[in-house]
This record gives C-alpha cells, structure tokens and sequence, in this order.
C-alpha cells in the first residue's frame, strides 16, 4: 500500500472549448455527466488498491456539474477510498458555472482549495479567446469562496495571448494580487495544432511573452508569492501538495476520460473519447489508451525533467549525472541551467525555455561525446 499516491479525478465537460485548449474537454456533452459518474465510480473499483492523501478534482470544468452531481461525485470518492484521509483536496472552477450552492457543496465536502480560472481582467481579450464569463463574474465568485470560509483560493492566469500588451497584462496580475489569492498559477499560452488558434495559425510573440513573464515574476516575488514551480506561486505553505507529489515522481491515481495514472512503475493514460471510456468501464474493463514502463535512460530523463520543473531543482545523483553528461554540458552552455552544490535548477532563462531544456532529456537522445552547443 502506497501513502503517497495522489488521486486525479478528471470532469471533461465545458460550458463551450475555448479557442486555445487542448485539454480532454467537450462542451455541450451535458446530458452525459450522469453516466459519467457512474462510469467514474466503476472505474475506481477497477484500479490497484490505494490510500490516496490528496485529490484533485480537474478538467475540463468540474464546476460545470450541478450541486446535486458535485455531492455525488464526492460520495463515490469517499465510497470508493474509504479509509483515506485527505490532506489537501483540490476542485477547479470557472467563474461563469460556480453558484453559492456549488460552493456549499464543496465546502461540506472539505474541499480545502479552490482554483479559479479567470485568464486575463480585460474583458475584450476574454471574448477573444473564448472565454463565457466577464472579469465582474469572477469578481463576483471570488468574493463569494472568499466568505465561504476558510480555505486556499488560486487563480489561473496567462500571459503572451494575441492582442495582449504588457500594460494589460500587469493590469490583470494586479488586479489579482489585490484579492490576496493564497496560490497563483501563470500560464504562457501554447499554441496547440487542434485548437481554433492553432488551425488560424497563431504566432505567439515569444519576445512580448518573454517581457511579460520576466515582470510578472518580479511584482509576484514583490508581493510575498514564492515561484515554486515553472507555472505555479504561492504564499508560503500554499504550494500545491498534490502538484508536488507529481513532481517527485511519486505514484498517482487517474480517473476519467483522458486521465493519466501511475501506478507500480507503469505510467497509463485512459482512452479520450466520452463514448469509449464510459463503454469500457461499463463492460468491467479498465479504460486505457496507452500504457509503458520506462526504464534505464528515458526513466533517468524523467526523473530529471520532473526535478527540474521545480525552480528550487533537485540533486541528480551520480546515475543522472553521467547518463546525462553531454545534455548538462550543453544546457551549461546555453545558460540554461545552474548549480549549487549537489543541486542542479533551470535559471530564468531556462525557466523560460523549459521545453527546449527538458528535449534533452527524451529520446532520442544526444550522442556520448557530441559538441555541446
Ligand atoms: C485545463 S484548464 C482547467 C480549468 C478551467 N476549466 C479553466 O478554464 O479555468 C487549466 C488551465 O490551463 C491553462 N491552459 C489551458 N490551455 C492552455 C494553453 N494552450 N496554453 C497555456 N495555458 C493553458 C489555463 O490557464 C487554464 O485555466
Ligand atoms: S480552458 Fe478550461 S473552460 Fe476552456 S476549454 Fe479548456 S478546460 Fe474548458
């Protein structure tokens, strides 16, 4: 039995698909939730038996069920992990479907963080991007958690969007960093090839992107936010417990469509198609898509992708270190990493170009010997 497992609970319904998402998440599928909860309940009767100390109800929209489905979805959590006590359990809204019951619901559930996802404060790059709600709605449903009591509030929001500037996107930290949210989360916008932006070909501007995170992360670290992951702040004792379980590479839970578990070394992730994942739960087999156990180099370039995602980084070990000797030599020398004693983190321009750091840690790999560059 595991103490460390995380469990992920995943509600793939929206209100509509926003222009940039590339999440398993379907609008207008409303009439399913029903058979979906159902289809969750069945499915964690089918997983390896676990003690979960975390939850994280994502999406998707989970905040698009009624009050009624919220309870039912926490009962079958509680029917189907009854021995677990839960240290953090998380639940994601979006302003424009959370209601004082919902927040009720969640409340008696002991829900003991809530994010928030609000994107920007300006209102006609909300509708620009597809977004349902206005920033006075989420206004509107932040005052309400707030005085529902005492628990950790976050907000989702993002920055390099077409037709943002940086005065509109300092406006939008701002007005956030006035509500005092315990947990901020910053998201670059990436540009995905099944998305509405993808299909219209949209280019970011990496250098307008680059001037806005560069002074977001100063006016956060200003305003007491400690920056603990690539995306994520938080005041102090407000990091996501079940967001760091991830990166330490513990094991996790995943139920749902499109949801990722991993379990006894095995990494799966479950079919993505709402009719599909409720028929093969329905007939009493476990919905999975794709599953692998990575060993040797690609096991040691996961290990080391997820320590580096925390800006504090992680001490590689001997194994890594060599395995990896060419890749952190050119990462060096691109200046995308630092080292501090045994402990190895991405510097702000790494921390920036993430994505082009962590390629050298998936196959295929660089040749021993190779040129840094
Ligand atoms: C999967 S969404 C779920 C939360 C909720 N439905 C919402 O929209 O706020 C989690 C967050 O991921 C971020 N996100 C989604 N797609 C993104 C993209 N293509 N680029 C950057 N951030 C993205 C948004 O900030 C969003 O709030
Ligand atoms: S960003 Fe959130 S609301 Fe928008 S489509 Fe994705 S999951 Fe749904």
């Amino acid at each position: 039995m595991s103490l460390s497992a995380g469990l992920y609970v995943h509600i793939p319904f929206c209100g509509v698909k926003c222009f940039y998402c590339d999440f398993t998440a379907f609008a207008g599928q409303g009439g399913t939730v029903n058979r979906y909860l159902s289809a969750l309940g069945i499915e964690a009767a089918l997983m390896p038996e676990r003690d979960p100390v975390t939850l994280y109800v994502g999406g998707g929209t989970p905040s698009e069920l009624d009050e009624e489905q919220i309870r039912r979805l926490f009962a079958l959590i509680s029917g189907a992990y009854p021995r677990s006590r839960f240290q953090e359990l998380t639940f994601e809204a979006n302003p424009e479907s959370l209601s004082p019951a919902k927040i009720a619901a969640l409340r008696d559930n002991g829900v003991s963080r809530l994010s928030l996802g609000l994107q920007t404060f300006d209102d006609a790059l909300l509708k620009s991007i597809g977004r349902r709600h206005s920033a006075a709605d989420f206004l509107e449903v932040y005052a309400a958690a707030r005085r529902a009591g005492n628990w950790a509030l976050s907000v989702d929001l993002m920055y390099g969007l077409p037709g943002q500037t940086l005065e509109s996107c300092l406006r939008s930290l701002d007005g956030v960093l006035a509500l005092e949210p315990e947990h901020l989360s910053l998201y670059g916008l990436q540009v995905e090839d099944r998305t509405l932006f993808g299909k219209r070909e949209v280019e970011p501007d990496e250098s307008l992107a680059r001037d806005m995170f560069e002074a977001s992360l100063e006016r956060l670290e200003r305003n007491g936010y400690r920056h603990y992951e690539i995306s994520n702040f938080a005041r102090p004792g407000y990091e996501s417990a079940h967001n760091q379980l991830y990166w330490r590479d513990d094991e996790y839970i995943g139920l749902g469509c499109g949801a990722a578990s991993y379990l006894d070394g095995e990494r799966s992730s479950n079919m993505d198609r709402l009719p599909s994942y409720c028929q093969a739960v329905e007939a009493g087999r476990r919905p999975v898509a794709h599953s692998e156990r990575l060993s040797g180099k690609e096991k040691l370039g996961e290990r080391a992708m997820l320590g580096l995602r925390l800006v504090r980084g992680f001490a590689p070990g001997r194994e890594i270190e060599q395995a990896f000797r060419d890749e952190w030599e050119s990462l060096a020398g691109r200046g995308l990493i630092q080292r501090e004693g045994d402990r190895v983190s991405l510097t702000r321009e790494g921390i920036f170009m993430a994505n082009q750091a962590f390629a050298e840690f998936v196959p295929p790999f660089r040749q021993p010997g190779a040129v840094a560059q």
